[in-house]
């Protein structure tokens, strides 16, 4: 056994057997915005290629949405949820510093038996819980793991910071990777991680080294930071580069990639990285006018999306590439081996089915911040009528998630 690149392969392959995703059904648009900040729907879009982004309810967290993602995924999968061995949960929103968010997740799925865990690495924190899935497969220590990237990212951003707050978005997605001795499969990864980018993009307070006080909260401490030009800089050189080794371990070139499922942070990196890798825009995913960038969500909701659009067909070869906080990247290339058509399965997965075991003693705030409240209580309507940043993707949703089809998360019932 051994890979492409004549390394000896040490067990079983990981092959993508499931996929789901779930929006919240809030939607915040760049209009909404411009009532918080001083912007303009002409400025994010032109910037960023955002044009509107989902907002967790009162009564959603992370682990509810990552749950719901992971219950699709394993539906898709044709598994019973007691069938994971190994759950990873890939956030830097937790619902709690402790427990971790995939123990709330194990429960709310109705698993026993799994190891359930978060993997920390920001926005590029699926790609890494991903090639964690793989190696404990590769180990022989699992037959299918659950891999979740899930966020509430709009409970974390300073809503009088119009250089972030214009950026986040929530939701989740989710993958089943199974061991298999069939071709295909993951064929490769690549990871880093650069400290010297520690401070670019952080939340201040609430850690070890700045808890929680009055003063850290008067200070906006606890809401994320980031030095948008250089992380802009890292992400633009990083995404071509860290994809391009993952793409040469595979034994591929750039050009025998069919489908680029790229972080969703900016158009203008997205098409930087074409760009370095000498590809057209049509290999590359984008779904960012929809969501904004969901961090650790946004690469498994694009992949879910272009599987069930279509976009992806068995023999496909996929390249998922991400940056973040850290400041950290990774890429991983498959040779897709599942029939797309088990998308539908997901639908046996509702949002209903789903619950969240609250602590006793506990009468919680409501979590949305009042200024972003106000504005999502407005009264519509709130439409986008501007083209699609990429033609050919799903419509854009109303207010409430509901009417123009986001096809396929709403479609599912997410409403
Ligand atoms: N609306 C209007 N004007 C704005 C806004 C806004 N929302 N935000 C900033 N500006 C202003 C700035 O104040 C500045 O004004 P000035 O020239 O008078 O000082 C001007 O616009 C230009 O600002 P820049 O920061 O140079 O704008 P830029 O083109 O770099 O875009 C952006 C900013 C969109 C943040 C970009 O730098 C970017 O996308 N960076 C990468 C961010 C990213 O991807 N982060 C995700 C990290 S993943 C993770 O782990 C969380």
């Amino acid at each position: 056994m051994s890979d492409a690149d004549g390394r000896p392969r040490i067990g079983p392959r990981a092959h993508i057997t499931g996929w789901g995703a779930y929006a919240p059904p809030g939607v915040l648009t760049n209009a909404d915005i411009e009532h918080l900040v001083d912007t303009s729907d002409e400025w994010i879009v032109s910037r960023t290629g955002i044009r509107e982004r989902r907002v967790a309810g009162p009564h959603e967290t992370t682990a509810s949405m990552g749950a719901i993602a992971g219950r699709r995924a394993i539906a898709v999968a044709g598994l019973d949820p007691d069938e994971i061995d190994v759950i990873l949960l890939a956030t830097l929103t937790p619902d709690y510093w402790m427990p971790s968010t995939a123990a709330l997740v194990k429960e709310a799925i109705g698993n026993t038996r799994a190891a359930a865990m978060d993997v920390a690495a920001a926005c590029s924190g699926f790609v890494f819980a991903y090639s964690t899935a793989q190696a404990y497969i590769a180990a022989g220590m699992a037959k299918h793991v659950l891999v979740i990237g899930s966020e509430a990212l709009t409970r974390f951003l300073d809503y009088t910071d119009r250089s972030t707050c214009i950026l986040f978005g929530d939701g989740a997605g989710a993958v089943v990777l199974s061991a298999s001795e069939a071709p295909g499969g993951t064929m490769a990864t690549e990871l880093t991680t650069e400290p010297a980018g520690a401070y670019m993009i952080w939340i201040p307070a609430g850690g070890a080294k700045a808890p929680p006080s009055p003063g850290t909260i008067a200070r906006h401490e606890h809401f994320l930071r980031m030095e948008g030009k250089e992380t802009y800089r890292f992400a633009t050189k990083t995404m071509a580069t860290t994809a391009l080794a993952s793409i040469e371990r595979a034994g591929l070139r750039p050009e025998d990639v069919d489908l680029f499922i790229p972080h969703q942070a900016n158009i203008r990196i997205i098409e930087a990285v074409a760009k370095g890798l000498g590809l057209p825009m049509e290999r590359m995913f984008v779904n960012l006018d929809r969501y904004g960038n969901t961090s650790a969500a946004s690469v498994p909701i694009a992949l879910a999306e272009a599987v069930d659009s279509g976009r992806v067909k068995i023999s496909d070869r996929v390249v998922m590439v991400a940056f973040g906080a850290g400041f950290t990247s990774g890429a991983v290339t498959v040779e897709w081996t599942a029939d797309p058509a088990n998308g539908r399965r997901a639908a046996d997965a509702q949002p209903r089915d789903i619950h969240i075991r609250q602590p006793l003693d506990w009468n919680s705030v409501d979590p949305i911040q009042p200024a972003l409240a106000a504005v999502l209580a407005a009264p519509g309507p709130i439409s986008v009528p501007l083209d699609d940043v990429v033609s050919g993707e799903p419509e854009h949703a109303d207010r409430n998630g509901a009417g123009a089809p986001v096809a396929p998360l709403a479609g599912r019932g997410d409403a």
